[in-house]
């Protein structure tokens, strides 16, 4: 390997020798660095291209709400509000055993779900890490893989001493969690609109996913009738509520980003030809990450924000998603750093290979550099040690620190404007609410909560203060469960029973 511009590489001598040549030096004051002054013009020139004013907050808040109509009018629409199936609030007093099987972003998750009744339940569950290559391999492998995991845990929580009681002849009622976009006929349906958060299983997009899981179900024989097909939003949304009744939206801010919320039937025109009772209530899965996609209008792209959108498996798609998620982020500060290391303002004279692999830095590292407590930034010394192999200046720490800051606070900012467009169009700002927030974002990237509060208040001023975020209950594993309770409920009583 040739001496990089920054001095380190390899070269072999006249007399044939390999020499690794490091031109750093131990000691944090020497080590070569671009001055402060030149960083701190590099610090100021990211945070103009990070910072959104609060002006630009409310015009792409007025934007969101407009799309968000347009979805609801219309169908097939770039954000699609899809009409969930799941009529109004749960009572709170839903019982019994419900089964329930998440295919997430990262994991898979078989739960148990004992509902007591009076907002409180019990959950077992087995969580099972997806591979990428499970993620890009045949539709239906990926379903034969969702059907055998629940069969092991079903047979290993069976027996006499097992939690599971199943009577012969009897079937548990499953939830099925499937946190990707589809069009929804009824709440046992549902057409995969296209795959997010990096999947892309083939002869999946434009199925049926529950028909194609119900076959996986038959072939293990497994003792269960898929009740609901739910998204984690709206999990989330039905499980919040059931704690806490004055939850009137969900999102969620984890490898993919999303919301719910309660509407009108009246006020969701493009179903009207149902023919449901207006005055009732349905959940609606905005698919918010698609925002802006395809035509690019309202969102402040940055260059990095580009790149990543090209080299992504769906160019062009999930814009809204691409600047906030926990896919994301991560590669955000990455090709920031990498293009500093090319200007030569990071790391002089150091072997920077590792951090120059794509996707190398993960969102909660990101997270971890943000949230370092100590003087000296010893967190950021040792994550830039151990996972890059790259040692740093106390100015070079601070300098991470600082970008790392801006792309959260861009992530949690964005993420107001879609809660404002919700709230503002329901009324919520007089009344006030409850937003019950989950993922990995909301819940470990330090400030996170504080900075959507903050991008509320910048939008709407003080009034924002009635609107209130909090961490959600468990939608995926508990909201399945309740929604599968008040499907059977609704279907026995004879209500909608075809939807
Ligand atoms: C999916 C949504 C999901 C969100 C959060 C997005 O990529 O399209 O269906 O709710 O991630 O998991």
């Amino acid at each position: 390997m040739p001496l990089s511009r920054r001095g380190s590489g390899t070269l072999t001598t006249p007399g044939g020798q390999h020499l690794a040549i490091h031109t750093r030096t131990q000691d944090d004051e020497t080590l070569p660095h671009a001055t402060k002054r030149t960083m701190a013009d590099h610090l100021r020139r990211l945070e103009t291209l990070f910072t959104l004013t609060p002006q630009r907050l409310r015009m792409i808040t007025h934007a969101f709400r407009e799309t968000l109509d347009l979805g609801l009018e219309k169908k097939e629409q770039v954000v699609p509000m899809i009409p969930t199936f799941v009529f109004g609030w749960p009572t709170g007093q839903e019982k019994g055993d419900y089964l329930a099987i998440d295919l997430g972003g990262t994991n898979l998750r078989v739960c148990l779900v004992h509902l007591q009744g009076q907002g409180k339940f019990e959950v077992t569950q087995s969580k099972y890490r997806l591979t990428e290559e499970q993620k890009q391999d045949e539709g239906q492998k990926l379903f034969d893989f969702c059907a055998e995991s629940l069969k092991t845990f079903i047979d290993s929580n069976s027996g006499e001493d097992g939690i599971l009681n199943i009577e012969p002849g009897q079937n548990l009622p499953l939830g099925f969690t499937f946190s990707y976009p589809c069009r929804q006929d009824s709440i046992d349906h549902g057409v995969l609109i296209r795959w997010t958060k990096g999947f892309g299983a083939p002869n999946t997009e434009g199925h049926n996913v529950a028909e194609m899981f119900q076959k996986s179900l038959d072939k293990f024989e497994l003792p269960v009738t898929l009740t609901a097909l739910i998204n984690d939003t709206t999990g989330t949304l039905i499980a919040s509520h059931y704690v806490h009744p004055d939850t009137r939206i969900a999102c969620i801010f984890g490898t993919g980003c999303n919301a719910a919320y309660m509407e009108h039937v009246k006020d969701v025109p493009k179903i009207k030809d149902l023919g449901i009772d207006g005055d009732l209530d349905m959940a609606i899965n905005c698919e918010w990450g698609a925002f802006d996609s395809f035509e690019h209008e309202h969102l402040p792209r940055t260059k990095y924000d580009i790149i990543i959108d090209e080299s992504s498996n769906k160019p062009a798609e999930q814009a809204f998603e691409k600047l906030i998620s926990g896919r994301y982020l991560g590669e955000i500060m990455r090709l920031v750093i990498c293009e500093l290391i090319d200007d030569g303002i990071l790391f002089l004279g150091q072997n920077t290979y590792k951090v120059e692999v794509p996707n190398a830095l993960d969102t909660a590292l990101v997270s971890l550099m943000e949230s370092d407590p100590t003087d000296e930034l010893l967190m950021i010394i040792g994550i830039m040690s151990h996972f890059f192999a790259l040692e740093t200046t106390l100015a070079e720490r601070q300098f991470l620190r600082a970008i790392a800051r801006l792309i959260g606070r861009r992530a949690a900012r964005l993420s107001a404007c879609g809660i404002g467009a919700i709230v503002g169009k329901m009324g919520y700002l007089e009344s006030g609410c409850n937003v019950g927030c989950d993922g990995s974002l909301y819940n470990k990237y330090p400030g996170f909560a504080g900075r959507i509060q903050e991008g509320l208040v910048d939008i709407y001023g003080e009034k924002a203060r009635n609107i209130y975020t909090h961490h959600a209950e468990d939608g995926s594993g508990v909201g399945s469960a309740i929604i599968a309770a008040m499907t059977k409920a609704r279907k026995d009583a004879g209500v909608y029973v075809h939807l």
